[in-house]
């Protein structure tokens, strides 16, 4: 979703602005603008569409001499939501001086009385956004001093923001806050880089300082001073990112997509690594920071999360029923935080997220946590705002994840929750040989995902067949049952067909009717308890001319003569079976994108981190 960069210290900063906002371009954006402070005036350019728009526009318009000298500006990527992905509509906005510029992830809900009393007062707006108002806000409440002004404006506004503010009356500093949109600050060395998200930092420094809501910094090229909005000094440590800049880069391969795809083996086997006790039978996580008598005794597990994250709680829940043999339920995070839902203090929630930082899932643990109950999260990025605000989890370790659609850290969310189910389990009805066995099958994950890759060829040859119908159904059952949920996410999220997932046994409730010759089929037809009822509803749908492409287990000929085409999945565990079987679809899905001819890394509309409800 929308992103900021700011950044002040050293010469050619709006090259350094425009390479940041490319690092924030996998977040998805549809315009972007840049405004530097140069001779004492703001200048801003900005361009609908993509940032090398933006970066052509700003070469054409700007003398070389600006690029060289300027030293300081703030940078922003739009996911357009109060009005179109118009240049005008385009962040950074400026105040009714013209000397005030702002840069806002968020949304700044009251902005329309806001926007009215200003309009009253002579103010003139002339984008749709909320954010102008905001900038006019600051503007109106300026008398001499910028950061008492953003104080002040921000007192005034109902909604979430991230923010990053320039003025020409104080041209040596950068004023940004948040409340709900996150801000990081990187301390480089004579410079200072602020942004939505550490990627756009990685090429500077590893130091940084991550805002808390409500926090405010004053930031120079070498000093950041961070109070709360009335003005009272806080302390935040500076923490060290940890991440190699590389593994932001494609790395040869044509997608990050197909990169993230193929590095599943390696961010398997790190989410997987030290966490696996085989003489107890037992995995370790030590995150979770809860004792085993607490775990014996909970209720229930509650796992929330939105999207792909959503369909990764939907194979947890399997898993905490099959080996913890507790009641587990999945909730959509936005569903769950209006719902007024009933909790304890004997039930564990699992907020799942990879980037920590979806709006949804944030509220769905804040509002847990008033009720009451033990919340934890399971995030990929560290530091991020739930991981935070749950301060216990597990972290995926999947790694940088670029590309919109969720692969590497899909499976690393599931490995994740079987291993808790495992932790559970052993606390329950798992007996030392069971949880050791189940280790085993755990262990074998990055091996059993590295052998689907390899057929990646003919994954790839099979997807020519399938790439140029408009609608597709993916059905499973069990455990499998989520996977085609998530197999038919994938594959409209980065192909634009219309896919849908159900369980094998509803398709003749409904469905059916849509399936005409040639309609695709792709059903995951393991040899997992309930494949026999599975090969039956395959044969429902070829009667009517689908045409069936399934995942079977290696060697399963009786399921192979049911397909038009298959891919073989090794055989294992039905629910450690998800993961290779997942990665799978996903191979599935990018070839056919590929073959489309489609946006795969950043699809439209799409965003990789959704900070808005
Ligand atoms: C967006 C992304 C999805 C992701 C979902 C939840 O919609 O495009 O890929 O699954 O948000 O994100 P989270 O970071 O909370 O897992």
């Amino acid at each position: 979703m929308c992103g900021i960069v700011g950044y002040i210290g050293k010469a050619d900063a709006p090259s350094v602005l425009i390479n940041g906002l490319r690092r924030l371009e996998y977040r998805g954006y549809d315009s972007a603008g840049v405004a530097v402070l140069d001779d004492g005036h703001i200048v801003v350019a900005k361009a609908p569409g993509k940032v090398s728009s933006l970066s052509d526009r700003a070469r054409a318009d700007w003398p070389a001499e600006r690029f060289a000298r300027v030293t300081m500006g703030i940078a922003h990527t739009r996911w357009a939501t109060h009005g179109p992905p118009t240049e005008v509509n385009a962040h950074p906005h400026l105040d009714q001086s013209g000397d005030i510029a702002l840069v806002h992830n968020g949304i700044i809900e009251n902005y329309r009385s806001l926007r009215a009393r200003l309009e009253s007062k002579g103010h003139h707006f002339y984008s749709e956004t909320d954010t102008e108002v905001l900038a006019h806000l600051i503007g109106d409440s300026d008398k001499g001093n910028l950061f008492q002004a953003v104080c002040d404006a921000l007192h005034q506004v109902e909604g979430t923001f991230g923010i990053a503010v320039l003025s020409a009356r104080e041209p040596e500093k950068i004023i940004t806050a948040r409340r709900g949109s996150p801000i990081v600050i990187g301390v480089g060395e004579g410079e200072t880089i602020i942004a939505s998200d550490a990627s756009a930092i990685l090429a500077h420094t590893q130091r940084v300082i991550y805002l808390d809501d409500n926090d405010i910094a004053i930031v120079t090229a070498d000093s950041v001073d961070i109070r709360d909005l009335h003005n009272i000094p806080v302390t935040r440590e500076i923490a060290e990112l940890g991440l190699d800049a590389a593994a932001a880069e494609k790395g040869g391969y044509a997608h990050f997509m197909l990169k993230e795809i193929h590095e599943q083996p390696d961010s398997l086997a790190n989410a997987i690594r030290g966490r696996l006790d085989f003489n107890l039978g037992a995995a370790v996580l030590s995150g979770m920071g809860t004792s085993p008598r607490e775990l014996a005794e909970l209720d229930r597990v509650v796992l929330i999360g939105c999207g792909t994250s959503l369909h990764a709680g939907l194979v947890g829940e399997y898993a905490f029923e099959d080996l913890a043999d507790v009641h587990s339920e999945v909730q959509q995070a936005a569903e769950f935080r209006y719902r007024n839902p009933i909790l304890g203090s004997r039930d564990l929630v699992v907020a799942i997220s990879q980037s920590g930082e979806t709006a949804d899932t944030l509220a769905a643990v804040r509002e847990a946590q008033q009720k009451g109950a033990f919340v934890m999260s399971l995030c990929n990025v560290v530091g991020s705002t739930i991981a935070r605000q749950t301060g216990r989890g597990v972290y995926l370790h999947a790694g940088p994840e670029i590309s919109v659609a969720s692969t590497k850290a899909f499976t690393c969310q599931v490995a994740v929750l079987l291993m808790m189910a495992l932790k559970l389990g052993r606390g329950r009805r798992f007996s030392r040989q069971d949880g050791i066995q189940f280790a085993r099958e755990i262990e074998r994950i990055p091996e059993l995902v590295a052998e689907v890759i390899q057929q990646n060829d003919h994954i790839s040859k099979i997807a020519e067949a399938y790439a140029h119908n408009e609608h597709a159904f993916f059905i499973g059952r069990g455990p499998m049952f989520p996977v085609a949920l998530e197999g038919a996410l994938k594959l409209k999220e980065i192909s634009y067909i219309h896919a849908e997932g159900y369980h094998a046994a509803e398709l003749k409730h409904g469905p059916i009717a849509l399936l005409v010759e040639g309609t695709p089929v792709i059903a995951i037809a393991c040899d997992i308890p309930g494949k026999d009822k599975t090969l039956g509803n395959i044969e429902e749908c070829r009667a009517r001319g689908a045409r069936i492409l399934g995942l079977i287990t290696e060697g399963d000929d009786e399921a192979a003569a049911h397909m038009s085409d298959f891919i073989s999945i090794p055989r294992c565990h039905p629910l450690v079976a998800t993961i290779p079987a997942s990665v799978a679809l996903q191979l599935l899905a990018y070839h056919i994108s590929r073959i489309r001819g489609c946006e795969i890394d950043q699809p439209r509309n799409l965003a990789k981190s959704v900070t808005v409800e």
